[in-house]
């Protein structure tokens, strides 16, 4: 049977009538490892990073991926020996960077509510870039600096008042978003900066939201942002790179993101016209390059038919998938061996407590109880944001290269999520 490519995953595929992740059967790895799981593909993460690195070729440009996407140590270590640089919102991201073999001057440090802590650490560990959110993020970073006897290198995270066109929880471009130093405040910022002994003005940066599907947005943010870099630098300051973010969007359900390559060609061709082409360029991908490489694979455990509606109930939930409930996010879900037959329409909802667990609503399934199901798309901003809520021990991971898979992270148990806590006598 010739592998049928699934929209938008090209190394997720069915091949003799089962799903298989690059040349692994998916449901080898459910029988070892138990369920629910967390497949990777190494090769669609690569090629996802390709493309963005064919869009580069030639320039002078950084991909510092967005770790808060999918922050697994395995995942991290497959971008940091791809050259990738990391754009980190936490101390607790910086030490996982660290761990996986992250270079520090490759690392950007992100965020509306960076801690004096995770500052000086950052400094000692000897990052890239600080992009700062605000005026007063600006006086505590020099004075942290100036008190380890340090000068921290910063861009500005200047908001660009765009409309990403987005669900609204993960837009942060616009006026009224807490992120970034308005557009019309941002050379008094800067002014500001360069006036600060611990600072040192090294680039502009900009991030306008999340699962953007159209060019437009993009093209308008380069435009703001370069206005900007055109009165910083006649204000005598100059600015050696220019950060546009992250933000790309993926193929969940027939979405039609541009392609990195194609995106980027158009966005250099602005860069170019205005006159910035050769300028140190950096972005924060995140999602385009892990979240269709990576599924959830889950068990049927049972079928709950009702008069109204009829429930799916699997063992994964809202806290291993939580975009569902967060984003009423849609994730395409496939048996791993389709059945023959007639199928039903399910809500595919998990064990928790609460009516917002569900993953997919009104899907047509030929399913029984003990049949494994995987949720697609799930390689972003499932595993990085899953929780322990009703002490459910977080999923396992595995990251399957060609023919081999290795296991990347044990499911946590419940002495694993006890630890740290403590009884009282
Ligand atoms: N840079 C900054 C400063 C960011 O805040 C983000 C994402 C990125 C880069 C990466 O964006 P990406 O390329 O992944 O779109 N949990 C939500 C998405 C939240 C995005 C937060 N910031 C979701 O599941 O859709």
């Amino acid at each position: 049977m010739t592998p049928m490519p699934l929209p938008g995953q090209p190394h997720v595929h069915f091949a003799d009538g089962a799903l298989h992740v690059e040349g692994v059967r998916v449901a080898d790895l459910a029988q070892q490892h138990g369920t629910p799981l967390f497949v990777y593909s190494k090769a669609s993460m690569l090629a996802a990073l390709a493309a963005y690195q064919r869009g580069f070729a030639g320039r002078n440009a950084q991909i510092c991926y967005a770790m808060k996407a999918n922050s697994s140590l395995a995942v991290l270590q497959v971008f940091a020996q791809a050259g990738c640089g990391f754009d980190i919102v936490s101390g607790g991201e910086l030490e996982r960077v660290l761990a996986a073999g992250g270079t520090p001057a490759r690392i950007i440090f992100s965020g509306v509510g960076k801690t004096r802590a995770e500052m000086q650490r950052a400094l000692q560990a000897g990052i890239g870039c600080f992009n700062v959110e605000s005026e007063a993020e600006l006086e505590v970073l020099n004075a942290v600096a100036l008190a380890g006897g340090h000068v921290a290198p910063v861009s500005i995270r200047v908001n660009p008042n765009v409309d990403p066109k987005t669900h609204p929880y993960i837009s942060t471009g616009l006026k009224g978003n807490k992120f970034g130093v308005a557009h019309e405040d941002a050379l008094r910022s800067y002014q500001r900066a360069a006036s600060l002994a611990g600072l040192r003005v090294v680039g502009i940066d900009c991030h306008i939201g999340s699962q953007i599907t159209e060019e437009t947005p993009y093209l308008d943010a380069m435009d703001r942002v370069l206005d900007l870099v055109a009165q910083i630098e006649a204000a005598g300051i100059p600015l050696k790179h220019i950060d546009f973010g992250g933000g790309l969007g993926i193929d969940y359900q027939g979405d039609t993101p541009p392609a990195a390559d194609a995106l980027w060609h158009k966005l250099l061709a602005k860069l170019d016209a205005r006159g910035y082409g050769q300028r140190q360029l950096m972005i924060e991908p995140g999602r385009s390059l892990v979240g269709n490489a990576g599924l959830c694979v889950t068990e049927v455990l049972y079928l709950k038919p009702g008069e109204h509606k009829s429930f799916c109930i699997v063992d994964a939930a809202m806290n291993d998938l939580p975009r569902p409930a967060m984003y009423q996010a849609f994730h395409q879900i496939v048996p791993l061996s389709p059945r023959d037959g007639a199928t039903a329409s399910y809500d595919v909802v998990g064990p928790v407590c609460e009516s917002g667990d569900w993953i997919g609503r009104e899907r047509a399934l030929a399913v029984q109880a003990g049949d494994l199901l995987a949720v697609l798309s799930a390689g972003a901003y499932c595993m990085s944001m899953a929780s322990n809520y009703n002490t459910r021990g977080r999923p396992a991971e595995v990251l399957v290269d060609g023919a081999q898979a290795r296991l990347i992270r044990r499911r946590e148990d419940a002495q694993d999520q006890m630890r740290g806590e403590l009884l009282l006598d």
